[in-house]
């Protein structure tokens, strides 16, 4: 796979984007979101994987989107172009799981696309922000909603009108990152989580996501009766034969679909 702003490769079976634009700090222009959900496409039809990580440099995961690109738009052109912003649900609707490894900044649209993913993995040294408002704009790619999903109104509200910048401890404390590990070790520490979410039933891997999911849109009473209905679904399986099997016999589960 032959990209320009980011490079896609597999380990074994993780599927590994790395944002490539170095010397602007990884920052969002149309180019590389596109070749960002193409190299999504081409993992989630692989069967040979069962997770994907999505990092930048130890300096920033991303700065934002371009901002030296926008500067000159018009309303037009942004509402007709939909910069960058154009099918940013795409991370939500691959139905595989994405895990963004976040080292250095991770700003504007940089945090958002973390945020997309299912999970951060956060480096010591990695700072999130929305500073959107010092250039006169506000996030545009769900920094407004899904930053008070994660870390409520109050440091939400603090960090879009303040543009202040939360360290990788901070996140955690907040609930916006899910671990944070020494920055040395992120992308070795990112790829073997995926390695071991991808060594599960892939199958049950995607019924997690889609419910899970569900627990930010509409009642809890919907959400529980769709998890209880995939849960039953999920006797359907082969693999559920396998790993309640394995537990009873005391050896590893070897799952088939994964
Ligand atoms: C374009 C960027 C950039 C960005 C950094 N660069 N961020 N170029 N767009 N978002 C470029 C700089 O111009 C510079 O290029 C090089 O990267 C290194 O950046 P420096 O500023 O010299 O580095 P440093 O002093 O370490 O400061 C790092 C920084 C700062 C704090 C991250 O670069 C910064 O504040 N960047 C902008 C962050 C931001 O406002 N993001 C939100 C964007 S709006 P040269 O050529 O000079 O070396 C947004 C809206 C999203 O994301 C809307 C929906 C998608």
């Amino acid at each position: 796979m032959d990209y320009t702003n980011i490079v896609a490769e597999t380990r074994g079976r993780v599927g590994l984007i790395t944002l490539n634009r170095p010397k602007a700090l990884n920052a969002l222009n149309d180019q590389l979101i596109d070749e960002m959900w193409e190299a999504l496409d081409s993992f989630e039809a692989d069967e040979g994987i069962g997770a994907i990580v999505i990092t930048g440099s130890e300096k920033a995961f991303a700065a934002g989107a371009d901002i030296g690109a926008m500067a000159s738009f018009s309303h037009m052109d942004a509402y007709k172009g939909d910069y960058i912003t154009r099918n940013w649900e795409r991370v939500k609707t691959c139905r595989k799981p994405v895990i963004a490894a976040v080292a250095g900044f991770a700003l504007g649209g940089g945090c958002e696309l973390a945020m997309m993913c299912d999970m951060i993995i956060a480096a010591e040294n990695a700072k999130f922000g929305q500073p959107e408002i010092k250039l006169g704009i506000l996030p545009g790619s769900g920094g407004t909603q899904r930053l008070p999903r994660a870390i409520g109104k109050a440091k939400a509200m603090d960090m879009c009108l303040t543009a202040r910048m939360m360290d990788a401890a901070e996140a955690e404390r907040a609930g916006l990152v899910a671990r944070v590990v020494p920055t040395e070790r992120l992308l070795d520490d990112a790829l073997a989580i995926a390695t071991e979410i991808a060594s599960f039933s892939l199958p049950v891997v995607m019924m997690i996501k889609e419910s899970v999911n569900r627990a930010f849109e509409g009642s809890l009473n919907e959400g529980l009766l769709f998890e209880r209905r995939v849960f039953h679904a999920a006797f359907g399986l082969e693999d559920q034969k396998e790993g309640m099997a394995a537990f009873v016999e005391k050896r590893k589960p070897d799952f088939k679909h994964r």
